[in-house]
């Protein structure tokens, strides 16, 4: 709305003052015809008062980007842009010059450079370029269905493929997720993650690129298999790797999502941040996509995406949500594994059944990590009751990761009916020992060793909220252990895991 604003007031102020009453050189319509995709620049207007520039630049990405600061200094327009992550990146200044043939803007979005050359348009040009902003409905909270009362357990084909994924590829995962028994030791859904899409048909409809020849069809393979079939998509004009979004065919990409039989949405804020930029809007943007997979009527488990801003998981339920993350993306090393999985893996009080906090989807298998440190992620995962979806080329898991993925005791602490994410109990240096408590009165305890050498960790009985500790269980041992000689070493960067019956 705030856009629309801009626009609307832009617009009549140029109306109003006319090109020949313009005061700076760049005052009027710029149309660009030929710029880079990312962000789809399509239009610069400028307007002036004096000293005072106004502007904005409409690409199809963000919509109308707004010039903040804009200044004119040695024939040269210079002006901010908004930044909505300046953790990560820098504000960026963007330039515009005038040439021969009218206006040469240069910046960058993010990553993206934009080098671009304008030609004078006219105002009517200008309102049939205008960006089509959406109405986001009014808050309406929606009925959370009961499709994950234990954290979701699958695979996702974003850390292994980023965006060079097919239908081929994912029909081998489906495969091999069952002919290495992942799939019966509970690993259920199989993710597209970003890089699917085409473009829409004239009746809007999307249609998935020359990858998926069939979406339905492929669907009836992976269901044929015993396992449930996931997409991705985003709220705004385009996804993180820059393919089709869903602004402005939310209710339509619900409908055809569940026309393709599809079981598992997650929904990546990524260039909608543009336009959802505070909690308000952003929870409604899910809110509206929430009940548009309602509104269809078929089971859709609902990921939430947008890296646990705006306390997340204080409302991803009242969106329809299942799963929210809590972070930025996990990469394939032990310090962004264990910066995640220790320290922003989301508050603890939020989860239970049918929403869980998500640190993102494993590494495991991806080579990155020592087989110790694959233990902890393992470890940390189960312990945090985090999903586990699984983020490796299934057909080339190497033995000792695929006894790590299908360790059977260590998933039954991840998918504890009680729901319960398991929280530190006790640190001292980088040695920490966190619990879960079970549904059945028992408590899963993760000793962890975050340290550079091994360490020898003993876990207590009041660690576990016990007197006494009566059985013991080393889970990646996979035997009962002595109730009372409860004292490991751990390599450096490893964990135990233990599962405790006490009084
Ligand atoms: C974001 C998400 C990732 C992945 C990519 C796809 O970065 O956080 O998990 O989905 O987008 O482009």
């Amino acid at each position: 709305m705030r856009h629309l604003l801009t626009a609307l007031v832009l617009t009549t102020s140029l109306t109003q003052a006319g090109a020949a009453l313009a005061q700076t050189q760049f005052d009027g319509v710029w149309l660009f015809d030929h710029a880079a995709p990312n962000p789809g620049v399509t239009m610069l207007q400028v307007a002036s008062e004096g000293t005072r520039i106004t502007g904005a630049v409409t690409t199809k990405w963000y919509g109308p980007v707004t010039m903040q600061n804009a200044r004119l200094e040695k024939g040269v327009l210079s002006f901010e842009v908004r930044n909505l992550n300046d953790r990560d990146h820098p504000t960026q200044t963007w330039t515009v010059r005038r040439t021969l043939k009218g206006v040469q803007l240069d910046g960058k979005m993010w990553e993206s450079k934009i080098d671009a050359g304008g030609r004078r348009g006219t105002l009517r040009e200008a309102e049939a370029r205008a960006f089509r902003f959406q109405t986001l409905p009014a808050w309406a909270p929606v009925e959370q269905a009961p499709l994950a009362p234990t954290p979701p357990m699958g695979w996702s084909s974003w850390n292994k493929f980023a965006e060079k994924i097919d239908d081929k590829t994912i029909r081998a995962m489906a495969d091999a997720m069952v002919a290495t028994g992942l799939r019966d030791a509970g690993y259920r859904y199989v993710n597209i993650d970003d890089g699917w899409q085409g473009t829409r048909g004239p009746d809007g409809r999307i249609r998935p690129n020359a990858s998926f020849p069939d979406m339905k069809a492929l669907a009836d393979y992976v269901h044929s298999k015993g396992l449930k079939l996931g997409i991705y998509s985003s709220q705004g004009p385009r996804t993180c790797a820059g393919f089709e979004g869903s602004y402005g065919h939310v209710q339509q990409d619900a409908q055809t999502f569940a026309d393709w039989g599809i079981d598992y949405l997650k929904y990546d804020l990524c260039s909608g941040e543009y336009f959802y930029a505070d909690a308000d809007t952003v929870k409604r943007s899910y809110a509206e996509m929430g009940a548009a997979l309602k509104a269809t009527g078929r089971s859709i488990v609902y990921s939430l995406c947008e890296y646990g801003r705006f306390d997340v998981g204080a409302w991803g339920r009242q969106t329809g949500g299942h799963l929210w993350r809590t972070t930025g993306d996990i990469t394939d090393d032990y310090a962004t594994m264990a910066r995640i999985g220790f320290d922003k893996n989301g508050n603890a009080a939020y989860a239970g059944p049918n929403g869980f906090n998500d640190p993102d989807m494993l590494e495991v298998g991806n080579g990155g990590m020592s087989l110790d440190e694959y233990t902890t992620h393992m470890t940390l995962w189960a312990i945090s009751a985090a999903p586990l979806l699984m983020g490796h080329d299934l057909r080339q898991t190497p033995p000792a990761m695929l006894a790590l993925l299908e360790n059977r005791e260590v998933i039954a602490v991840d998918q504890d009916a009680k729901g319960v994410q398991g929280k530190p109990v006790r640190k001292d240096g980088t040695l920490e020992i966190w619990a879960k408590p079970l549904a059945d009165g028992a408590v899963a305890l993760a000793l962890f060793n975050r340290g550079d050498a091994a360490a020898k960790i003993d876990a207590r009985a009041a660690d576990a909220g016990f007197t006494t500790i009566t059985h013991a269980r080393d889970l990646w041992a996979g035997k009962p252990v002595a109730a009372d000689a409860l004292a490991f070493d751990v390599p450096a960067h490893g964990a135990v895991m233990l599962r405790l019956k006490g009084k």
